[in-house]
Order: structure tokens, then sequence, then C-alpha cells
């Protein structure tokens, strides 16, 4: 069964585009196959990963407007050898608008997916928009399995109950959705802080675990410059390491119980 993750967080520049990247590159180095999502009109993972978004013919935006579009028409193989990638494009962010008039608006990005034969790639992983839009709607109402990048820092904390008042009211739409936990980025292994904001974390969420940590490493950006993976641009480094660590995490958790429901605790 192909498992279908988001990783989603409304705030902006907590790295879900290099966690979805890296975490793409990890799991397809343990042998895994991998159709990453880009549905950011900002299309980071798009050019991040190498592809020309002024050189696409078709992107997310026809998937999710255009029912005659299918998933295996837009995606493109990657640099990277077992990930692949539906591209994002600039005019998304039209599709909100547009969306308006369409019935089943949340739900087109999962009408998509089902009608799609993804049974050759296990994983499918969505990157999203840093926003509480219709886009990130159809993630939430798409996706069986939720990650939350988060920068452990008292803003990343706070703008979380109105997150979790989000998946309680799409749990209503998508009952299988389980929020698998946090994912801590750019963490400042000496700073007081980051330790006592993870410590917050795990008072507050008792229930959801807090994933392996990427360090805080300007490798992230520069391997995004070099417009690949960090572990393709540096292998060996800590950061590699610790996407390495979060694909073991989740393939540690395929075998597992599935998790909480968003089991919240304000
Ligand atoms: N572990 C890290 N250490 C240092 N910088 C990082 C790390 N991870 C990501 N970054 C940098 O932080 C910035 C934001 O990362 P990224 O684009 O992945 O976040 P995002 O959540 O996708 O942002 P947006 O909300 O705009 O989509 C980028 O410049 C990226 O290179
Ligand atoms: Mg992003």
């Amino acid at each position: 069964m192909t498992r279908i993750i988001g990783f989603f967080n409304q705030k902006g520049g907590t790295a879900k585009t290099t966690s979805t990247l890296n975490v793409a590159a990890a799991l397809a180095e343990r042998g895994r196959n991998v159709l990453t999502v880009d549905l950011d009109p900002q299309a980071s993972l798009t050019m991040a990963i190498g592809i020309d978004v002024t050189a696409i013919d078709l992107s997310v935006y026809d998937l999710l407007l255009d029912e005659r579009v299918g998933i295996s028409e837009l995606s493109l193989s990657t640099s990277i050898s077992g990930v692949d990638i539906l591209p994002s494009h600039p005019d998304l962010a039209a599709a909100e608008l547009e969306l308006l008039n369409v019935l089943e608006r949340e739900r087109q990005l999962d009408h998509r997916l089902r009608a799609a034969d993804i049974s050759r790639y296990d994983y499918v992983l969505i990157d999203s928009p840093p926003a509480l839009n219709i886009i990130s709607i159809n993630i939430l109402v798409a996706i069986r399995e939720l990650v939350i990048p988060i920068e452990p820092h008292p803003l990343s904390i706070m703008v979380l109950r109105r997150l979790f008042e989000t998946i309680d009211r799409i749990q209503r739409l998508n009952p299988d959705l389980a929020v698998l936990g946090f994912l801590p980025t750019k963490v400042h292994h000496s700073s007081r802080l980051a330790a006592d904001m993870l410590l917050t974390l795990e008072e507050r969420f008792p229930d959801l675990p807090l994933l392996p940590s990427a360090p805080l490493s300007v490798k992230g950006a520069e391997s995004t410059a070099e417009r690949t993976s960090v572990l393709q641009y540096m292998p060996n480094s800590s950061i590699a390491a610790a996407y390495r660590d979060v694909a073991a995490w989740l393939e540690g958790v395929a075998a597992a119980e599935p998790l909480a429901e968003s089991a919240v605790q304000q």
C-alpha cells in the first residue's frame, strides 16, 4: 500500500520543503520509490529538486482544476534516482479563487490520487504552502499521515492551536488522517531555548512523538542552491544523517499500530 504523507505547517519557513525533499531522498536511498508533490505556488520543491519551472507543460495547477489531467501525465523523474515529482507552477496561486466554483473543491487532490494507479510508489510525500487555504485543505483531506515540521521557537508553538483546530475539522472529512508527530527542524543543539521548546512540545502534546531532529545547518540551504538533496550534496553531513533517521523512523512507524487521532491537549 502506498503511504501518503503530508508535510504541513501553516507557518512559513519551518523547513517543510527541505524536509519533503530530504526525506524523499533518504527513503529512495533505502530502495523505496517516492512520488513527491509540490503543492506550493512558490514552487520551491520543484526548483530545489532541479526542475525548470518555466519549461513545464503541466503542473499541479492543471491536476487540481482539470478533471481530464491525471497524475501520470505530469509526473517527472528527477536527478535523484527513485524520486519523481508532480511539479508546481506560480499559476497555482490562482487555484484558490478558481476552485471556488468547483463542486467538492476540497476533495480534488483526493479524487485525483484515488483515480490514479500510484501502486508503483511506496510513498507519496506532499509539500505544502505556508497557509491555511483551500490548497492546504485539499492536502489534509487527501493524506493519510501528517508530519508537522516545526522550528523549536515560542512563535511556532503559538500557531499550533489553529493548526490543530483545522485538523480536528478535517478529521470529519478525512477520518483516517493520523498525525504522526512533530519533526523539529533547524535545531541548534546547544541552544537552551530549543531544548526548552522541545520539552514544551512533549508536555503539551504527550501523544504526539517527536521525530528525529534536523540540526541547524547551512548545508540545507546550500544543497537547495545546488538544486539537489543534502543526501546527494553532502552525504556525510549531520543533516543528511538526520534525514536518514527520519526516513528510518517513518519506516518503523509503518509497521506499528496507527498513531493518535490528533490528541490535542491545549
Ligand atoms: N536544517 C536547516 N538548517 C538551516 N537552514 C535550513 C534548514 N532547513 C531549512 N533551512 C533553510 O530555511 C529556509 C526555509 O526552509 P524551507 O524552504 O524548507 O521551509 P518551508 O517551510 O518550506 O518554507 P515556506 O513556508 O516558505 O514554504 C530555507 O532557506 C532553507 O534553506
Ligand atoms: Mg516550502
